[in-house]
């Protein structure tokens, strides 16, 4: 059968006030870039005219901002869910817009197919082939792809010229059955492939729109003094924890979070001597990771996305071949997956907003109440991780802040899960400690040393129990922020004792 072509006008005409719509990718990779532009532009047209325009938003993860950014700024959406990055929607979603609902990435799509948050009307999904009996290869993100593509009614594949169609072959698409028929997923070292190399739909279903659009791969900060620290007490730590033989001599997969201080942590990690080669079972492949595999540094690499700046794309596509034999996509149900993660041994790392004392930690909401980004894939992975590290500054905004505070004012994993916790200071080993030595390690290791008078006046206020945590004072810092704009003028004379 002969596949339709469409414009992108057209086929954004076929979204419907109220559709729910599902979207390819995972960050800028693999988002479609100009139907849902053209969303946005039927949404402003409609509304103009005083009807009413609104789609829910189903994506892997973050977007770029031809879905996001455009859509938030055209009042486009009435339901969002799960992660994001774009300022405009994290504004949008903090003024309360529309609805916005986060969950582990590992979870969307199987709670898609559940019918927990109602039918995926439309699909719209980048491709970088797509053949007249209905395999769609996807470009560098695959996200829920699989699970949007069979569930939808109309499928809008963006033909994206700019990506190479040799990248068929680099993805592994296997989706899950649901229970009670699900089977063990049979992979049992990072490298096994056990799906198709596209994504197979009825071409009936299909709709193509024809584009050549580069990404928004910006690249990362350059490595400062402040993440090389953080990246060499990682390293660090890592080297002795192989000469106290708790982690083997080669290594296990490490899974490494978003954002500049992730890339600067693999970065140390390759440049350590005393690191053997490792691979990576991951979510956000990003730019550290491409070098590292060209050095020989990082033997293999999973993941769900390729979420590199637009020169290190270019080399990735200028020696593909290479990369084939060497790094493999796969939805997110997939790369996140909780008992995977547990088979397979992985060391995860992620970056924390703020950790409390007890080891608890706040990846999603500044002050408890503004939402940042999302929880993303760092439940997915710490929770089952062989061991679950935390990054962060031990400070934020010019050491006004603290990001190690007595109580975290919103909680994303809970000190059962968080085993590291690493600083420009040091490295908390949390393992085997009650909560008084947790707080103590984490104060010496980790805190700015600003900060450790007040943290260590918090824990000695003489609350009795198993952990001293004070419910009339546990907020002070949070409290002095808000009122004085710095936690360092933290008064705990001010609370009633307990
Ligand atoms: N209070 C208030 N603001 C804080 C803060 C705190 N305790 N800690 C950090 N911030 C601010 C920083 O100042 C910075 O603000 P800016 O954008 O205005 O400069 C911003 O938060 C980002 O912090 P940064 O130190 O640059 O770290 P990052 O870019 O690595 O992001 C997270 C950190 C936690 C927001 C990010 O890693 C995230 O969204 N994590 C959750 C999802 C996840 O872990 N995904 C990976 C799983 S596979």
């Amino acid at each position: 059968m002969a596949l339709q072509f469409i414009s992108a006008e057209e086929a954004a005409s076929l979204v419907k006030h109220n559709d729910n719509v599902g979207f390819s990718g995972f960050t800028h990779a693999g988002s479609p870039k100009v139907v849902p532009v053209e969303i946005a532009r039927r949404a402003e047209a409609e509304h103009a005219k005083g009807n009413p325009f609104q789609i829910g938003v189903f994506t892997g993860a973050s977007t770029g901002d031809s879905i996001d950014g455009a859509l938030t700024r055209a009042k486009a959406i009435k339901f969002r869910t799960p992660y994001q990055t774009n300022s405009d929607t994290r504004a949008a979603l903090n003024n309360g817009e529309f609805d916005f609902f986060d969950l582990h990435l590992s979870q969307l799509a199987q709670e898609i197919r559940y019918g927990f948050y109602g039918k995926i009307n439309v699909a719209i999904v980048e491709a970088c082939d797509v053949t007249e009996s209905g395999e769609i290869v996807p470009t560098t993100g695959v996200g829920i792809t699989p699970t949007i593509c069979r569930l939808a009614d109309i499928v809008i594949v963006e033909l994206n010229k700019g990506v190479p169609s040799r990248l068929r072959g680099i993805h592994d698409i296997y989706e899950l059955q649901d229970p009670p028929k699900r089977r063990e997923i049979p992979i049992y070292e990072i490298q096994n492939r056990v799906g198709l190399q596209y994504v197979k739909v009825d071409p009936r279903k299909i709709r193509v729109v024809e584009t050549e659009r580069d990404g928004d791969g910006k690249g990362f900060t350059p490595v400062d003094e402040l993440t090389t620290r953080i990246g060499q007490n990682v390293a660090d730590f890592f080297v002795s924890e192989i000469n106290a033989k708790r982690i083997p001599p080669h290594f296990l997969p490490v899974q490494s979070g978003v954002g500049n201080i992730a890339n600067a942590v693999l970065s140390a990690m390759g440049d350590h001597p005393d690191i053997p080669r490792f691979e990576v079972y991951t979510e956000v492949i990003q730019d550290a990771v491409i070098d590292m595999m060209q050095k020989g540094t990082v033997s293999f690499a999973s993941g769900c996305s390729l979420t590199v700046s637009n020169g290190v794309l270019q080399k990735f596509y200028d020696d593909i071949d290479f990369f084939k034999k060497k790094l493999v996509l796969r939805p997110s149900e997939i790369s996140n997956n909780p008992g995977l993660v547990r088979r397979l041994g992985i060391i995860s790392l992620n970056t924390a907003i703020e950790v409390d004392l007890f080891g608890s930690v706040n990846s999603t909401h500044v002050n408890g109440t503004k939402m940042m980004n999302g929880i993303g894939g760092s439940g997915d992975f710490t929770r089952n991780a062989y061991l679950s590290v935390f990054l962060t500054p031990s400070t934020a905004k010019n050491g006004a802040i603290s990001c190690i505070v007595p109580k975290v004012t919103h909680e994303d994993h809970t000190e059962h899960s968080v085993k590291i916790v690493v600083t420009e200071y040091g490295v908390a080993d949390l393992r085997g400690k009650d909560p008084k030595s947790r707080a103590i390690e984490i104060i010496e290791k980790c805190a700015h040393p600003d900060y450790r008078p007040l943290l260590h006046e918090y824990i000695n206020r003489g609350v009795k129990g198993h952990i001293p945590q004070d419910f009339y004072a546990c907020f002070a810092f949070h409290h002095a922020l808000v009122e004085t704009g710095s936690m360092l003028n933290t008064d705990f004379s001010k609370y009633p004792r307990m």
